[in-house]
């Protein structure tokens, strides 16, 4: 199950097409950083460099996109910097930022969706000395955790929406983890840390172990929570990432223990049923004497009075099914090149949005990591996950999130969107530019 590692200091990600046969032992075609569904997963440490050259080996343009990276503009994959089949481009930055779990994956417009479910993404985490102090399970205890819904039919992966579903949302039937289908991992009984990505495009998983072991939430988008949060259930929206802690010491050895969906109140299209997603066997205890740290980190609160600016969006649904783009913010959707909205270079921001619609949005800001103020309507207020930084929020219907961001120092255009990634190849994205 665990995927390859690599350092970041200099890498290759060569995006390419290929035959592959870990989808139900069949051969299928996917897209590939190299040659594995899903790319490496990337290490690196803060105060490093990362240099990555793509070589783009598709048929068709794509990019890398850093999502939680605060990286400068012309780095970040935006979707207006294109490697055109065929051509390279080296992405090269400095690791500025705390300890945390992210993510690469392409983003050239309209074509997100597909190239991701189709293989594109990989894991980015970044250490540093704080988080390393804390003696966290590592090495084989430390296990990443990619989850995304496919749709396969008769063995082969296919990305063929509907009208439909290019406007609400692709779910696969199949759920699989770090690009397995049904996935299991045995493990010691001991304490391990998973390292949680939804990778998926539009599903959101509610989740849950069971027999119900609970687990500790360490960390979130934007690195390590003040302090653990002991949750049994947890919301996991596309682009979000969760750090947690499991004790399977108490656990029978043979015995089976899942990671599971459990049902939720999402609105028209979601939560409606509770699945499987992966199964842990347990083994022999290892005689481990890890305690989870009582407190993690320090999370200094922005305070909302340094705030210059508040911006309003509104989340609208627009036109009928069919009618080409849908999903705005504002009453506007994603044009190239056209300016949306002008922030100073370090200034601090409230950003407020509303969703009057059914469906859920999971919200995502490039370039900052930001704090949740509050969360009115809907569910009303946060949840454990989210009382740290984060990069990506979700917005169920009828729920407005207020959050509060410094933005890097630096100028230049970033874009924000929703990271259901079919809203936002549908146009549910916007341009922001730093002066
Ligand atoms: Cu993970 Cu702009 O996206
Ligand atoms: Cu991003
Ligand atoms: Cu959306």
């Amino acid at each position: 199950l665990p995927l390859p590692e690599e350092a970041g200091a200099s890498l290759d990600l060569n995006p390419a097409s290929q035959r592959t046969s870990i989808l139900e032992g069949k051969t299928t075609s996917t897209f590939a950083y190299r040659s594995n569904i899903l790319g490496p997963t990337i290490r690196a440490f803060r105060g490093e460099m990362l240099i990555a050259s793509v070589q783009n080996a598709l048929s068709e343009p794509t990019n890398v996109h850093w999502h939680g990276l605060k990286v400068p503009a012309n780095m970040d994959g935006n979707p207006v910097d294109i490697v055109k089949a065929g051509e390279s481009f080296q992405y090269s930055f400095p690791i500025d930022q705390r300890a945390g779990t992210h993510w690469y994956h392409p983003h050239p417009h309209g074509a997100t969706a597909r190239q991701v479910h189709t293989g594109l993404a990989g894991m980015l985490i970044i250490n540093d000395d704080e988080e390393l102090a804390l003696g966290l399970p590592a090495g084989y205890f430390e296990v990443p955790l990619i989850i995304q819904d496919k749709r396969l039919k008769a063995g082969k992966l296919v990305y063929d929406p509907s009208m439909m579903e290019t406007m609400a949302g692709y779910f696969g039937q199949t759920i699989t983890v770090n690009g397995v289908v049904s996935p299991f991992h045995e493990v010691q009984g001991r304490w391990y840390r998973f390292r949680i990505l939804n990778g998926s495009t539009a599903r959101v998983y509610n989740l849950a172990l069971s027999p119900n072991l609970g687990m500790k939430i360490i960390g979130s988008d934007g690195g390590l929570l003040g302090a653990p949060e002991d949750v049994n259930e947890v919301l996991l929206g596309p682009g979000e990432r969760l750090d947690v802690l499991v004790d399977f010491s108490a656990e029978p050895v043979g015995s089976e223990v899942y990671l599971e969906s459990k049902k939720f109140n999402g609105g028209s299209s979601q939560g409606a049923e509770s699945f499987k997603i992966m199964k842990f066997i347990i083994g022999a205890s290892s005689g481990d004497t890890f305690q989870p740290p009582g407190s993690l980190s320090v999370i200094d609160k922005i305070p909302e009075n340094q705030a210059t600016k508040v911006r309003n969006f509104e989340i609208n649904r627009m036109g009928m099914m069919g009618s080409g783009a849908m999903h705005t913010f504002n009453g506007k959707s994603y044009k190239r090149g056209r300016v949306d909205e002008t922030v100073k270079a370090g200034a601090t921001e409230i950003w407020e949005f509303d969703n009057a619609g059914d469906e859920i949005h999971p919200i995502h800001i490039h370039a900052v990591q930001f704090q949740i103020l509050s969360r009115t309507g809907g569910r009303n207020g946060i949840i454990p996950s989210e009382k740290g930084w984060k990069d990506t929020v979700l917005i169920f219907p009828k729920e407005k999130v207020r959050l509060i961001m410094t933005f890097p120092d630096t100028p230049g255009g970033f874009v924000f969107h929703c990271h259901n990634l079919e809203h936002e190849d549908d146009g549910m994205m916007l341009n922001f530019e730093i002066v």
